[in-house]
C-alpha cells in the first residue's frame, strides 16, 4: 500500500504535469530570435568609442529611424575598455548600450579579443605571432596574437569575463561574438606551438610507433623516435602530418573559443546566445567543430568584387545553417561596396535588398551592415558605410531603411520557422584539405565542385541543406557527397546504414580514396563502400582537356578529373560510358548505380558539364521522389520556404536582371505589398513574401 508520503508525492507530480503542459510556450522558440524582440532583425556595426559621446544620440536616432534594430559593438575596443593592465572602464560602453535600449536597438557584445592594446603586446611580445620565417608580428594591425600563447588565452579569458561581469544580466543586451573572424586562422609558429601540437599528437597517437605507423614513416626516412622531432609543417610535407595540423589548428581555436566561452556562460543569463562570425568558405578550421560551442554560427557575407551569384551566396548561407543544423545571423554584410578587393564596385540599387531576403530565405534572423560609420582615420576609411563623414545619410541608407522597414512588416510570418529541406550535400573538411594537399591538378576545384552539384540539385528541390558527414541522414530522400575524399570506416557505417534504411547516397570523382590519416585505402575508391557499390574506381585521370561521356543522361564532357569504373556485382547498372578519349577511358564506365538494401549508391566518377549535371541531377531527385518547395519558376527567380510553428513562408526573389512573374496556385497574401495576389510580378531584384492568406 502506498504511504502517505508517496500518495502526496503523486498528487504533486500530477499537478506539476497539468501545470506543465498549460505552461507550455505556444510560440516554438529559436535562439537566434530573441524573446520579446522581432522575428527578424536589421543590425549594424556600431563603434561608439571612436565618436564624442554627444555624438551618440544622433546615430541611434538614425538608426531607429531606419528600422535597425541591433547593434553590435565593442569587438575591436579593448584598449578603451582596458586602457592598461587590470584597469577597466566600462561605463561609456554601459551608457551606449542603454542608450541605443533607449532607441529600442539590441546589443550584441563583441569580444575584443582580434585586436589586443598596446599596452600588451609590448608588455608580453611573446603573445604575439611568430611566422613561418620566424618573424613576430608587431602592434598595428588586427588578429597580430598567437591563439596558442598560454599568456593570451589567459588575457583574452580575463577580459571577457570582465564584460560578462558588467554585461551578463543586461536585458538588452542579447548575446556575445567571441572575438572576430578568429584570426583568419593564422597560427604561430613558436617553439611553444609546436610543443603543444606535439603533445596533442601524443594524447591522439599514444604510441611513436603508432604514429610512425599510420603516417607511414618509413618513406623518405621521415621515422620519429621522439615527439619532439615532429615539425608543425610549412607545406610539402607527409599528407597525415598536414591533416593533422589542421585538425590542431581546429583544437586550438576551439580551445581559445571554450576559454571565452566558459566565463561569459558563468557570468550570463542563459537567453543570452554565443555565436561567433565565420566567413564562408574559408577553411582555415573545421567549422562544424567550432560550432558546436556555440549557441549558432553567423557569417560576414561579402561579395567583394562584381555582383551577388545568387547559387553562390545561397550555398554559403546553406553552409553556414549546416555548422550546426540551426538558423544564423549574418553579422556582417557589405553597405555597397568593401574597400579590399581588386575592384572595390557599389553593388546595384536593389541588390543588397535581395541579398538580405535571400539570407533570411535561407535561414538566417538577423542581417547586419558594416559599418554604420567610417572612423575619421583607420585602414579601412574607404569601406561602405550607412553615413558619411559629416554623420548624415548616404543614399544607400534608404536601402536599408527599406529592408528595416520590410523586416518589421514580415517578421512575425518568420517567428519560429527554419529552412528543412530533403537533398543534402556532404561537405568535410578533412576531404577538402586532403585534395587541396595533394590535388593532382590544379584544375581542381573542391568548392566549384559542390557548386556544380549544388547549382542543379537547388534549381530542382529548390532547398538543399549543406552538413558534415556525421549528421543525421534519415530525413534526407537524397544525399549527395561531390567530393568526399576522406570516409573513414565510421563515416562509411553510417552512410551505409541510410543507404539500407532507404536513402540515396550519391558519390562523386574522388570519394573514399583515404582514410582518417590520410592515407590511402586499400580497397579502392569508393573504400569501405565498394562491396555495396558493387563497383570501384580502377583508375583516376586529371585530364589536360576534355573527353566526351554519354549514356542516360545524354552526351557531353567531362573536364579536369575523370575516373574509370568497373563494376563487380550482377545488378549494378552502368549509366554512362566515356566516348573515345585517352585509350584507357575509351568506352568504360562513368557512373554507375546499384541497389542496396531499401535504397540505392550511385558512383558518378566524372566531373560533368552543366547540362550533363543537370541531367544528372533531374534523374537522382526523380529516382528519390524528391519534391520542389513550390513548383517550377522561371529561370532568375529562386523561391525559399521557412517553416515552423504551424508556418509556411515563401520568398520569392528575382535574381534576373528582367522583369519576372510568378503565377501563385491560388489567391495568397503578399506581405510586402500587404495585399492579397495570385500572380507576382518581380522586377530585377524584385522580392515579395508570400503565407496563406487567413
Ligand atoms: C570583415 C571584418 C570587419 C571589417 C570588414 C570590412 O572581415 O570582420 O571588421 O573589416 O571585413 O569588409
Amino acid at each position: 500500500m502506498a504511504s502517505l508520503r508517496q500518495w502526496r508525492f503523486a498528487v504533486v507530480f500530477l499537478l506539476l504535469q497539468v501545470l506543465g503542459a498549460q505552461q507550455k510556450p505556444t510560440r516554438y522558440a529559436l535562439p537566434t530570435q530573441p524573446p520579446g524582440h522581432d522575428a527578424i532583425l536589421v543590425g549594424t556595426a556600431w563603434y561608439p568609442e571612436q565618436w564624442p559621446e554627444s555624438r551618440w544620440e544622433e546615430d541611434l536616432r538614425l538608426m531607429e529611424a531606419a528600422n535597425i534594430k541591433v547593434v553590435r559593438v565593442a569587438e575591436f575596443a579593448w584598449s578603451t575598455m582596458e586602457p592598461s593592465e587590470g584597469k577597466y572602464d566600462f561605463d561609456w560602453l554601459k551608457r551606449a548600450i542603454a542608450l541605443a535600449a533607449k532607441h529600442n536597438i539590441v546589443t550584441v557584445l563583441g569580444t575584443p579579443t582580434a585586436a589586443p592594446p598596446a599596452w600588451l603586446t609590448s608588455k608580453y611580445p611573446d603573445t604575439l605571432r611568430v611566422d613561418e620565417n620566424g618573424r613576430r608580428a608587431t602592434h598595428g594591425n588586427r588578429a597580430q596574437a598567437s591563439p596558442s600563447s598560454p599568456k593570451y588565452r589567459e588575457l583574452c579569458r580575463r577580459i571577457a569575463e570582465q564584460m560578462a561581469i558588467r554585461f551578463g544580466h543586461t536585458p538588452s543586451v542579447v548575446g556575445w561574438q567571441i572575438d572576430n573572424e578568429y584570426g583568419y586562422a593564422q597560427m604561430s609558429y613558436d617553439a611553444g606551438t609546436r610543443q603543444k601540437f606535439q603533445d596533442w599528437l601524443k594524447a591522439k597517437y599514444k604510441t611513436l610507433a603508432n604514429l610512425n605507423n599510420q603516417w607511414t614513416t618509413a618513406y623518405w626516412s621521415q621515422t620519429y623516435d621522439s615527439w619532439s622531432e615532429i615539425p608543425i609543417p610549412v607545406g610539402g610535407h607527409n599528407p597525415g602530418l598536414m591533416l593533422d595540423w589542421k585538425r590542431f589548428v581546429t583544437h586550438e581555436y576551439d580551445g581559445y573559443q571554450r576559454d571565452q566561452i566558459e566565463v561569459i556562460r558563468k557570468n550570463s543569463d542563459p537567453r543570452q546566445f554565443i555565436t561567433t562570425n565565420f566567413m564562408g568558405w574559408f577553411d582555415g578550421y573545421d567549422h562544424y567543430i567550432l560550432s558546436q560551442a556555440l549557441t549558432f554560427p553567423s557569417w560576414d557575407d561579402y561579395v567583394g568584387s562584381g555582383h551577388v551569384d545568387a547559387d553562390n551566396n545561397g550555398l554559403t548561407h546553406d553552409l553556414t545553417r549546416g555548422f550546426k543544423r540551426s538558423n544564423f545571423w549574418v553579422m556582417e554584410t557589405q553597405p555597397g561596396a568593401v574597400n579590399w578587393h581588386a575592384v572595390n564596385n557599389f553593388l546595384n540599387k536593389g541588390e543588397v535588398r535581395a541579398m538580405a531576403w535571400q539570407a533570411i530565405a535561407h535561414g538566417a534572423d538577423e542581417v547586419g551592415y558594416w559599418q554604420w560609420r567610417s572612423a575619421l582615420n583607420g585602414q579601412e576609411e574607404y569601406h561602405g558605410t550607412l553615413l558619411g563623414p559629416d554623420g548624415t545619410p548616404v543614399p544607400f541608407y534608404e536601402e536599408v531603411s527599406q529592408i528595416g522597414h520590410e523586416f518589421s512588416a514580415a517578421q512575425d510570418a518568420f517567428r519560429g520557422t527554419t529552412v528543412t529541406s530533403q537533398v543534402a550535400l556532404l561537405n568535410s573538411y578533412d576531404s577538402r584539405w586532403a585534395i587541396q594537399f595533394q590535388k593532382h591538378t590544379q584544375k581542381y576545384d573542391y568548392v566549384a565542385v559542390l557548386k556544380s552539384y549544388y547549382k542543379p540539385l537547388h534549381q530542382l528541390a529548390q532547398s538543399v541543406d549543406v552538413i558534415s558527414p556525421d549528421a543525421p541522414l534519415a530525413q534526407y530522400k537524397l544525399v549527395v557527397a561531390p567530393a568526399l575524399n576522406v570516409i573513414p570506416k565510421d563515416i562509411a557505417d553510417h552512410l551505409l546504414e541510410y543507404v539500407r534504411n532507404g536513402g540515396h547516397l550519391v558519390l562523386g570523382p574522388r570519394s573514399g580514396m583515404k582514410n582518417q590519416y590520410n592515407g590511402l585505402l586499400p580497397q579502392r575508391q569508393p573504400g569501405y563502400l565498394v562491396d555495396a557499390l558493387g563497383g570501384r574506381v580502377e583508375q583516376y585521370y586529371a585530364l589536360e582537356k576534355d573527353f566526351p561521356v554519354s549514356g542516360d543522361w545524354g552526351s557531353g564532357d567531362t573536364s579536369v578529373w575523370a575516373e574509370r569504373l568497373g563494376t563487380s556485382s550482377s545488378d549494378a547498372q552502368v549509366l554512362m560510358r566515356y566516348g573515345k578519349s585517352n585509350g584507357w577511358l575509351d568506352d568504360q564506365p562513368a557512373a554507375i548505380t546499384r541497389p542496396y538494401g531499401k535504397g540505392r549508391i550511385t558512383y558518378i566518377g566524372a566531373l560533368l558539364d552543366d547540362k550533363l549535371m543537370a541531367a544528372a541531377a533531374e534523374w537522382m531527385v526523380k529516382d528519390s521522389g524528391v519534391t520542389p518547395v513550390f513548383g517550377s519558376v522561371q529561370d532568375g527567380i529562386e523561391v525559399s520556404r521557412r517553416s515552423g510553428d504551424g508556418k509556411d513562408v515563401l520568398v520569392f526573389i528575382n535574381f534576373a536582371q528582367e522583369n519576372r512573374s510568378v503565377a501563385l496556385p491560388h489567391p495568397m497574401k503578399c506581405l510586402l505589398k500587404d495585399a492579397a495576389c495570385n500572380q507576382l510580378d518581380l522586377p530585377a531584384y524584385g522580392v515579395e513574401v508570400v503565407v496563406e492568406q487567413k
